[in-house]
């Protein structure tokens, strides 16, 4: 019999088996640990692999866009791509990005106001060089607010349906291995929760995954998306320098399953870790000294909260600069995993110091030495 294979056109519906916050209680933190059962699916990965979720919304908010439509939820609608008929509600439950509004629907929107005042602040942020604006207003409105703001405009159901943009899926760092754990995948979730135009918003995914969801329901969409690059070195020996702060420790855990429980690795193992403060978000504490029992693991740690200033996980590497640096001298894989927009620029940038400052190098040569430990694939990123 052929064994059905799920991807991102054909997820699998996975039911969350169990869900905690990984601070201890007083923290300002709230990220989770979620086991999801994959049993029967068949899906195997690797670990540095992740997964993909489909969210659905929370139903609060696709009754604010029924309300703001002026439509109900039974009207029957068709799908933008392949014309099937489905309710107005389960579109916009599962199927339309209802949290960012598209320049098409402001467009629409700014064409069909017969407000003069509303008309013309639309059409003056529509033009080119009004982008950053546009941006900026873009990112302050949801499709509901938006219509409520511009309730002279009408669409039918169908129009706006027609206007909004898909929902896509989230992806989430596999934090076990599948040789280990077998039939469930385990991810690390950080809530998303900010407020704009005086409204307080959550990420729709992370909502989905860490409140809306309940559990042991087999309701949550999922594929793997295998890594590019960002697996195990073939030489189950090799060491293993591992900078992960937040979330980005997640496929860490998985690394040191694998190494440890399963390929019974003798390398040596650094990992730095960064949160906020010693006393609660030390996340997986008790996993760190279990793998500490079975192998070589060190672990170095960033508090950014527990102190005035700030101390980040590039502060631990620059402290034990010398040694870090023997440690890619001898040959060890660099692995970083977490925030893109500053955290990995930063440890870039520490990289390149300690290269100059240990390595006896310029400027340009330790690019070069970076660049080749690009080649030789011993420095592999997987950032968001
Ligand atoms: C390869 C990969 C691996 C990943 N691994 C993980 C992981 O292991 N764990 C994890 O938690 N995440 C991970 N992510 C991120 C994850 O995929 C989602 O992007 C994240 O969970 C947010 O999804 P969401 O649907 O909850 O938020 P969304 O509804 O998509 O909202 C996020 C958006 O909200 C806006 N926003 C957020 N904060 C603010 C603010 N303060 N002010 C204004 N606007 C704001 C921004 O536009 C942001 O893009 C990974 C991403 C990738 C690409
Ligand atoms: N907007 C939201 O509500 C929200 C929620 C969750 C996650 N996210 C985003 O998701 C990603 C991952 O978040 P996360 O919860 O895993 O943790 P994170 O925000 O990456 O924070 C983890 C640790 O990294 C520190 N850090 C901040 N800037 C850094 C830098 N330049 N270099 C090194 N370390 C730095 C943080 O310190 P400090 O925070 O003390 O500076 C904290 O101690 C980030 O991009 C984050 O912005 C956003």
């Amino acid at each position: 019999m052929d064994r059905l294979v799920y991807h991102k056109n054909n997820p699998f519906l996975a039911s969350i088996r169990e869900r905690y916050v990984l601070s201890k209680p007083g923290s300002q933190k709230k990220t989770q640990h979620l086991v999801l059962d994959i049993s029967g699916s068949g899906i195997t990965y690797e670990v540095g692999d992740s997964f993909g979720v489909f969210p659905t919304h929370d139903p609060a908010l696709v009754e604010k866009t029924l309300q703001a439509m002026q439509a109900k939820r039974d009207d029957v609608i068709s799908l933008p791509q392949s014309g099937e008929k489905i309710s107005l509600y389960r579109f916009l439950a599962e199927k339309a990005n209802i949290t960012t509004v598209s320049p098409k629907l402001l467009e629409e929107v700014a064409k069909r106001q017969t407000n003069p005042q509303k008309k013309e602040r639309l059409t003056s942020l529509l033009q080119e060089e009004e982008r950053a604006s546009m941006k900026a207003y873009l990112s302050q409105h949801e499709v509901w607010d938006l219509l409520v703001s511009h309730s002279e405009v009408y669409f039918s159901p169908q129009e706006l349906v027609d206007l909004l943009m898909p929902l896509l899926p989230r992806f989430y760092s596999i934090s076990a291995s599948q040789k280990y754990v077998g039939d469930e995948v385990h991810i690390t979730v950080a809530p998303v929760d900010y407020e704009t135009n005086g409204h307080q918003r959550r990420g729709v995914c992370t909502h989905f995954l860490c409140e809306l969801a309940p559990l042991h329901t087999p309701i949550v969409p999922v594929f793997i998306q295998p890594s590019h690059g960002f697996h195990l070195p073939d030489d189950h020996h090799s060491s293993l320098l591992m900078i992960g702060p937040g979330t980005g420790v997640a496929p860490f855990r998985a690394f040191l399953q694998e190494r440890f429980y399963h390929l019974r690795s003798e390398g040596k193992h650094w990992l730095f870790f960064g949160e906020w403060n010693s006393s609660y978000d030390f996340f997986y504490e008790r996993d760190w000294e279990e793998f500490s029992r079975c192998g070589y693991l060190q672990v170095d740690c960033a508090f950014s909260r527990d102190q005035h200033e700030k101390i980040y996980v590039q502060d631990r590497i620059w402290e034990r600069g010398e040694e870090f640096f023997s440690w890619l001298e001898n040959g060890s894989y660099l692995y970083v995993c977490g925030d893109a927009q500053r955290m990995a620029k930063d440890v870039d940038a520490m990289l390149l110091k300690v290269i100059q400052t240990y390595g006896n190098r310029d400027l340009q040569a330790s690019r070069e030495y970076v660049k080749q430990l690009r080649q030789q694939k011993r420095y592999r990123r997987d950032v968001y």
